[in-house]
């Protein structure tokens, strides 16, 4: 066998052997690349005689047309295959069923609901929503609200302090969210109607208590606001938050810096059954804490007290949370256990409204 036939016989072995489209290019290199076994014998085309170029010349040229062929359809093969292979691995059965989306299997937290709900409801009274950090300055937690430097009351809130900074400020993680009362009022002009849900820290643990907790704030400015507005307030919201024609309310004497006069609200209920009744029963439940904006906290919000008054409120999401929806255990709201979620968790489409329904 010429040594053109023996290289033909192998290179035939490998182009068959190629398994892959990588290994017929190795090959195609191999063979006819620029420093190719068949490229090299064409390379000695030049020193040779005429007569040799007409037979051996003739014989590497055919070697070079039958390989090139032989390594085109080799590769075309071999790109059919994989296209194959690709189509066979990728089949979708468009007869299998639709998984359900997010939105169908996805829970909203019962605090989230809440918070939806209350907006919803304020909203609808013209109330805007505010919001305020949850890293608050000791100014704004405490001393604009009319907290005096070293008073008792600041210790009453079981603050969690950073280390202070380089002047010596501590901040704190607002023990509530009554400094974004302080926060809209130095950034915009009466008459204001604000709700600011949010959260807050106390070190506090238990069944009743979490270290981290929710409340919402409200507040109202203007020029002619007195305890009378606060009352139709707060009752308009009871009935619609807790679904009822109506609510008995107690108002009864408290003490908050931040509010004078200051009131803790109670709400009418019925604890006989294994659920809370709200609107009926000889019990009393304890549910917000409200009051006249004080002047010191006007005065400190470049408002003067002459002319505007107003009044504000503060209540726990948690707890009436744990009330409405028949929740036993605090601590289960922020344990991430998904069966919990899925258990009282709400459908994200069923977004609370007053015309469809708040909890419906
Ligand atoms: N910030 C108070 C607390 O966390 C609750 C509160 C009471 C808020 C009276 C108010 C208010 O706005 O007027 O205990």
């Amino acid at each position: 066998m010429s040594d053109l036939e023996d290289l033909k016989a192998r290179l035939t072995a490998e182009i068959a052997g190629a398994e892959d489209e990588a290994a017929i290019e190795a090959v195609r290199v191999a063979a006819i690349g620029k420093k190719g076994s068949v490229s090299e014998l064409l390379k000695t085309l030049g020193k040779m005689t005429p007569d040799e170029r007409k037979t051996r010349g003739a014989a590497i040229n055919e070697l070079k047309t039958e390989i090139t062929d032989a390594i085109s359809a080799r590769k075309a093969a071999l790109k059919d295959a994989a296209v194959t292979a690709r189509l066979k691995a990728e089949t979708v059965d468009v007869t299998l069923p639709v998984r359900p989306s997010p939105s169908q299997t996805g829970r909203v937290h019962p605090v989230s609901q809440i918070v939806d709900e209350i907006t919803a409801i304020f909203g609808d009274m013209g109330f805007a929503i505010a919001e305020g950090p949850d890293i608050e300055s000791d100014y704004y937690n405490f001393t604009a609200l009319n907290f005096p430097e070293g008073h008792p009351a600041r210790e009453m809130h079981d603050t969690f302090f950073f280390q202070p900074d380089e002047k010596g400020e501590r901040k704190v993680l607002r023990t509530h969210t009554s400094p974004v009362q302080i926060r809209t009022m130095k950034a915009q002009e009466p008459p204001i109607r604000i709700v600011a849900p949010g959260k807050t820290y106390r070190q506090d643990s238990d069944a009743t208590h979490s270290p981290m907790f929710h409340q919402v704030e409200g507040l109202v400015i203007d020029k002619v606001t007195h305890v009378g507005h606060l009352r139709w307030t707060l009752e308009e919201f009871c009935k619609a938050f807790f679904e009822v024609d109506s609510v008995t309310m107690r108002f009864r004497p408290s003490f908050f810096p931040f509010t004078e006069p200051s009131f803790e609200v109670d709400i009418q209920c019925d604890r006989s059954g294994p659920q809370v009744k709200f609107g009926e029963g000889n019990d009393w439940m304890e549910i917000l804490g409200c009051g006249m904006v004080h002047p010191n906290v006007l005065k400190n919000c470049g408002l003067d007290p002459d002319v505007y008054q107003g009044f504000a409120w503060g209540m726990g999401l948690d707890r009436i949370a744990m009330l409405k929806y028949g929740m036993p255990d605090l601590r289960d709201f922020f344990a991430a256990d998904q069966r919990w979620t899925n258990h009282y968790g709400f459908r994200p489409l069923d977004i609370p409204t007053l015309f469809a329904g708040l909890s419906a």
